[in-house]
C-alpha cells in the first residue's frame, strides 16, 4: 500500500548524488537494514513508473528516514527536484534487509557506488549491538565519493577509488587485501562485478550480499527482477525474496 509522505530536504552530496529526507509514520515499520522504498517519480500522469532507492538512515523518533540516490534518467531528475514540503507517493519498506544478529565480533562492510547508502543504516545498527565495523567503500573518483566522514564516525574506514583520486587507487578489492584487522563476516552492496571478487576474496568467511536489480513492480507480480540459483527452485525474485542473499544463495 502507498502512502504519501513529506519532504524534509533533497540536497546534492556528490556529482548526481542527492540525500532526500522524508518524514511520515510508516517511517516506524523500517526495523532492517537493506530494506528499499518504491517511489512514484511524479504525482501526475508522466513519469509514474516508481524507483527502487535503499534506505540509508532511520530515525524512528522523528518519524524521518533518508535516502541516497544518483540522478539517472527523467524519473530520478524529477526526484531531484523534490523540496521541503512537497509530497511524494512511497511504498515502504520492501524486501528483506541485513541479519544483524548474524555478526559476533568485527564485521566487514563493503560498498561500491550507490551500493554505500544501505551499508549506514546497517553500520549503525551493528555498533549499537557492540559490534566493530570497518567500512571500505569504492567509487570511480573523488567527486563520486559521499558520506565518508559519517562513516569514520562509526569505525575504521578506508575508500579506494579507480583514478586514485582519493583514498586507495584501485579496488574495494585492493584495500580488502592489505587490511590488518580480522574479521568474522562480511556485508556487501554494489555491482555485481564488484560482489563477484569479493565473493572469490572472502570465499571462507560468512557473508550477505544485497543485489542491485533492475525492478518493476517491486512488490513480487512482474518478475522482471529475477536472479538464478542452484537449487531445485532455479531462480529467486530480488525484491521479495533479497535485496539481501546470503552469499552462494544466488549466481552472481
Ligand atoms: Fe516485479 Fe520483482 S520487481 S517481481
Amino acid at each position: 500500500m502507498s502512502h504519501l509522505m513529506t519532504v524534509v530536504s533533497n540536497n546534492q552530496i556528490a556529482d548526481a548524488i542527492y540525500e532526500l529526507k522524508v518524514y511520515g509514520d510508516i517511517t516506524k515499520n523500517m526495523k532492517k537494514p537493506g530494506q528499499f522504498v518504491h517511489i512514484k517519480a511524479g504525482m501526475g500522469t508522466e513519469h509514474m513508473l516508481r524507483r527502487p532507492i535503499s534506505i540509508c538512515e532511520v530515525n524512528r523518533e522523528d518519524e524521518t528516514f533518508t535516502m541516497l540516490f544518483r540522478k539517472e534518467g527523467q524519473g530520478t531528475e524529477k526526484i531531484s527536484k523534490l523540496k521541503s514540503g512537497d509530497s511524494i507517493d512511497v511504498i515502504a519498506p520492501l524486501g528483506n534487509g541485513f541479519p544483524v544478529e548474524e555478526a559476533q565480533n568485527t564485521a566487514l562492510l563493503v560498498g561500491g557506488g550507490i551500493g554505500v547508502p544501505p551499508l549506514y543504516e546497517l553500520s549503525k545498527q551493528l555498533n549499537a549491538r557492540g559490534i566493530k565495523t570497518i567500512h571500505v567503500l569504492g567509487f570511480q573518483s573523488a567527486k563520486d565519493a559521499f558520506y565518508v566522514e559519517q562513516f569514520e564516525s562509526l569505525g575504521e574506514t578506508y575508500i579506494s577509488t579507480v583514478d586514485g583520486s582519493l583514498g586507495t587507487k584501485g579496488f574495494v578489492t585492493t584495500v580488502i587485501e592489505q587490511l590488518e584487522t580480522p574479521f568474522d563476516i562480511f556485508y556487501s552492496c554494489g555491482p555485481k562485478v564488484m560482489l563477484k571478487a569479493l565473493k572469490a576474496q572472502l570465499s571462507d568467511v560468512k557473508g550477505y550480499i544485497s543485489l542491485e536489480e533492475r525492478m518493476g513492480c517491486g512488490i513480487g507480480a512482474c518478475y522482471a527482477c529475477v536472479c538464478h540459483t542452484d537449487d531445485d527452485v532455479g531462480y529467486v525474485k530480488v525484491c521479495t525474496d533479497g535485496p539481501v542473499f546470503e552469499k552462494g544463495a544466488v549466481i552472481i
